[in-house]
């Protein structure tokens, strides 16, 4: 791993850092590669795009870590208005929603996880009745076994709800095993927080192989495999196995971030592969572009001249 990952992580916990970002103008080079836009009708136009070259797109209005109620409510009147949105353009088929439980409420205090249980009905049905569905994202290992025990209850009512499970957990082939069921959808990245070594892999080669075994159970498995990565040997991986499972395109589908090797996505597209992209809008951009800039240090520097140049 990068020896400046978990220094740029860090910033994502630090205030000062997000309000000067946040409060230089956000249309910089940078944030606008992975975040198009703040407005519905932005993130509504960006999965149009999308559509039109033949790619789903999967919308996450940004925000997490929420402590205030009145916050966790309008990220739920937030999705309403973009499934209406998506919905109105004739979108939904092909784009679905992707949500942080700690944006709709787990992380405050007293009856946080019933509360984003609540939240996530009130989208998944929205969602439902339009004909598409909710992927919840994963979020930092203290989160996980709360995030799974949600999207069990979800999928009694709510079948179609995506998981996402991160490679470089400890626990994650165990959790592949366990949702690799007819109808299960599992989104699997590598993971994007600064884990300890107790309970993550932090060594690239660990992550890539943990990566490997963990497809390896989704693709023999039942359900629906979501493969999330930008790496172009996991993709290669992927296509092999899927190959060898006897699984035909459309039965598992790749998944990459808005801005990144979207001439890839587009080669898979045309190569008859299912392909999602997920496409983040809102606000509160900030903890999502740190882990973007974690992955590649090198566009911190373009970051940087970007927001002096707006000056
Ligand atoms: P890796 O980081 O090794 O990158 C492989 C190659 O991809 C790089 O060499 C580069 O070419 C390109 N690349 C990767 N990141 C880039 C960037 N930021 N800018 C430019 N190029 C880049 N994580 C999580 O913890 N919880 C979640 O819910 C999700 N959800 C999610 C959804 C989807 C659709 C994707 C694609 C990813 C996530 N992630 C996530 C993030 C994931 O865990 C991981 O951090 C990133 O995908 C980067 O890992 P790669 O597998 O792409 O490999």
């Amino acid at each position: 791993m990068s020896v400046l990952r978990a220094p740029i992580l860090g910033l994502a916990r630090s205030d000062r850092a997000r309000r000067l970002a946040e409060s230089l103008p956000a249309a910089t080079r940078v944030v606008r590669r992975y975040v198009p836009g703040e407005s519905t009708a932005a993130a509504v136009q960006a999965a149009a795009a999308l559509a039109g070259d033949g790619l789903h797109a999967t919308l996450d209005y940004l925000g997490e870590d929420t402590r205030d109620l009145a916050r966790a409510e309008a990220t739920v009147e937030a999705y309403l208005t973009l499934l209406e949105g998506l919905a109105e353009r004739g979108l939904t088929r092909g784009a679905e929603v992707s949500v942080k439980l700690s944006a709709i409420g787990l992380a405050l205090p007293g009856d946080g996880r019933e509360i984003a249980l609540e939240h996530a009905r009130t989208i998944c049905a929205a969602a439902g009745a339009r004909g598409t569905a909710v992927t919840l994202d994963m979020e930092d290992h203290t989160a996980t076994e709360e995030t799974l025990e949600v999207l069990h209850e979800l999928r009694r009512e709510f079948p179609e709800t995506g998981a996402v499970l991160q490679a470089y957990l400890h626990r994650t082939e165990d959790d592949c095993r366990a949702l690799a069921y007819e109808g299960s959808r599992v989104r699997l990245c590598k993971g994007a927080y600064d884990e300890p070594e107790e309970v993550a892999y932090v060594e690239r080669r660990e992550i890539d192989r943990a990566f490997v075994r963990c497809l390896r159970i989704l693709m023999a498995g039942r359900g629906t495999p979501m493969v999330a990565t930008h790496d172009p040997r996991l993709v290669e991986v992927a296509l092999a196995l899927a190959a060898r499972t006897g699984r035909p395109q459309g039965s598992y589908e790749f998944q990459m971030l808005h801005g990144v090797r979207p001439d890839e996505q587009r080669r898979l597209a045309a190569a008859g592969e299912s392909v999602r992209v997920y496409v983040p809008y809102g606000s509160q951009w900030y903890g999502y572009l740190v882990r973007r800039l974690a992955e590649r240090p090198r566009n911190l520097s373009l970051f940087a001249t970007s927001l002096l140049s707006t000056k």
